[in-house]
């Protein structure tokens, strides 16, 4: 009855009259304004992009258009920030606007919506699974898992030193065992274990279903109704199949954790901590359900990621790695590995792994922001929804500010050294994204590399592969496309260093 008494009231009538028309003229003049305003630059019609490192692309238009840059892709805005100065703005200063997910159609339809990394900011789940993320794995609470960690680098060096060849193999298992057991409290016992198997198909699936523009139905979601047998609906097929896989990755490990926990075997994982809660409701069961599966889909690629980038980089650069080698031996005793508390007192490997960070950043366009209301940034507009990428890789490759970007030089990241005198940026407040949705599992991340390309540094010396003739087989640098990027497939040699570690390493 109140929304009509302007019909009653003729006084009010008029007041209300005036107020419409007011709020009516000013919502016009600011779409006209903001209308006014130029889209950022870029490259208009149809596009051509190349899926491999499509970030090196981006780059190049940026040099050409300016920092941001615009383009449509089946019909979604996309916005590509390429430099620190765009990114601190929009998606540091401006994060409460800037720290969306975009909605993807096909990722409703495949039940992946869930994942932290999916959820838009405004749902309630998204802060609650923050706040669980930062009390599991953030800051000091990180510390709880060294002894998870310690002991899957002792498996990882084993395996280095019983089948080098397959380095690769064996740096994905480690840490996807670190993190099962962190996770879930599980043991992971070989290279073949059902739930991994059961859980990697399903991040496979993540990775297609999840690149903006891929789909014909996030661009346009109507098709989502359109029958299984029409022509072109091949998708709903796909989806259905993928539904089933994530359902059966993010349920089945945390059954097996819960029946531990009803058993009273259960390790003190963050499943077990979180189910112990007193919040504890279905809802809450479900939160944690998705937000474990999505530490496991986060946390696997992205370190090996790394880690392949610093196998790589110490067969390319031998002083580097000697120089490395000899600040651990110098430090730590031959009986023992690196561990956490010999961090401080390393600073050229942490310079080295600063480096690894730098010279490949893991995800170099993070994973897709989208901007939840209209926004004018220098002059253009940016309109509501559009996909902001953040290009990673273009900050950490501005020859301005990292000069010679393509070479890997620790001592880019060490004040006053001799080689180089002044610090450059810590790419670490870049390669692990921005605003609200930086990365919630960067300490865990960070410890788990620290200890494995420490205690790799102290125990093997790693050197190019050698042909038939033994001449030294230099390496490509070449990465993979997608929102994680690893090396395409390269060979090395991984020698153990000395017989002192030998018997600590392969005897314990
Ligand atoms: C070197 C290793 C890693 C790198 C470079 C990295 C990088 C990133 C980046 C760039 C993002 C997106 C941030 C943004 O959108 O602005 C992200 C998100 C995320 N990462 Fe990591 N990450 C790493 C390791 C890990 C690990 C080990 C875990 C878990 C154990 C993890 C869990 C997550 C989660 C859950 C998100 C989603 C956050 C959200 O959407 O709110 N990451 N990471």
């Amino acid at each position: 009855m109140e929304a009509l008494s302007w019909l009653i009231d003729p006084i009010s009538k008029g007041w209300t009259l005036c107020g419409l028309i007011i709020a009516i003229v000013s919502v016009v003049l600011i779409v006209s304004s903001r209308r006014q305003k130029p889209f950022p630059p870029g490259p208009r019609g149809s596009l051509s992009l190349g899926r491999k490192e499509i970030w090196r692309q981006y780059a190049g238009w940026a040099k050409e258009y300016g920092p941001v840059i615009y383009f449509k892709s089946n019909q979604l805005d996309i916005i590509v920030l390429n430099t620190d100065r765009a990114v601190h703005d929009l998606l540091g200063l401006r994060s409460k606007w800037y720290s969306d997910r975009p909605t993807s159609t096909m990722l409703q339809l495949v039940g992946q919506d869930k994942a932290l990394t999916r959820l838009r900011s405004q749902d309630p789940r998204f802060s609650i699974s923050r706040r669980i993320a930062r009390e599991e794995m953030g800051g000091k609470a990180v510390l709880r898992h060294v002894e998870a960690v310690e002991t899957s680098v002792k498996v990882l060096l084993k395996n280095l030193f019983s089948t080098p060849a397959e380095f690769r193999k064996h740096i994905r298992n480690a840490q996807s065992r670190s993190i099962m057991k962190v996770i879930y409290g599980y043991t992971v016992e070989s290279d073949d274990d059902r739930y991994v198997r059961i859980i990697e198909s399903w991040m496979q699936s993540n990775n297609s279903a999840a690149r903006p523009g891929a789909w014909l139905v996030d661009s346009y979601p109507f098709l989502r109704f359109i029958p299984h047998w029409f022509p072109g609906a091949g998708f709903k097929k796909y989806a259905l199949e993928r539904r089933k896989s994530t359902e059966e990755a993010i349920s089945k490990p945390l059954s097996w954790a819960k029946s531990e926990i009803s058993a009273g075997r259960a390790y003190h994982s963050f499943v077990l901590k979180q189910l112990s809660s007193q919040e504890l409701d279905a809802e809450h069961e479900d939160i944690i359900k998705f937000l474990s599966g999505t530490m496991y889909l986060a946390g696997v690629d992205t370190v090996l990621s790394a880690m392949l980038t610093f196998v790589l980089a110490m067969s390319l650069e031998p002083e580097v790695q000697k120089r490395a080698q000899k600040e651990i031996d110098d430090i730590v005793d031959s009986d023992r590995l690196p561990n956490i508390m010999d961090r401080e007192r390393l600073p050229y490997v942490n310079a080295l792994i600063k480096e690894v960070y730098r010279y490949h950043p893991p995800a170099p366009l993070a994973v897709p922001h989208s901007v939840s209301r209209h926004d004018t940034y220098d002059g253009m507009f940016i309109p509501k929804e559009s996909i902001i990428l953040p290009n990673i890789w273009a900050i950490t490759h501005d020859e301005s500010v990292y000069p010679n970007p393509s070479k890997f030089d620790p001592t880019r990241h060490l004040a006053g050294d001799k080689t180089n005198s002044t610090m450059q940026p810590d790419p670490r407040n870049f390669i692990f994204g921005f605003g609200r949705r930086v990365c919630a599992g960067m300490d865990f991340a960070e410890l788990a590399i620290f200890l494995q390309i420490s205690s790799i540094l102290a125990a093997f010396n790693i050197f190019k592969e050698r042909d038939a003739e033994g001449r030294e087989i230099v390496p490509e640098v070449e990465y993979t496309g997608g929102i994680v990027s690893l090396p395409e497939g390269f060979g090395c040699r991984i020698v153990p260093r000395s017989e002192a570690k030998d018997v600590v390493l392969w005897d314990s």
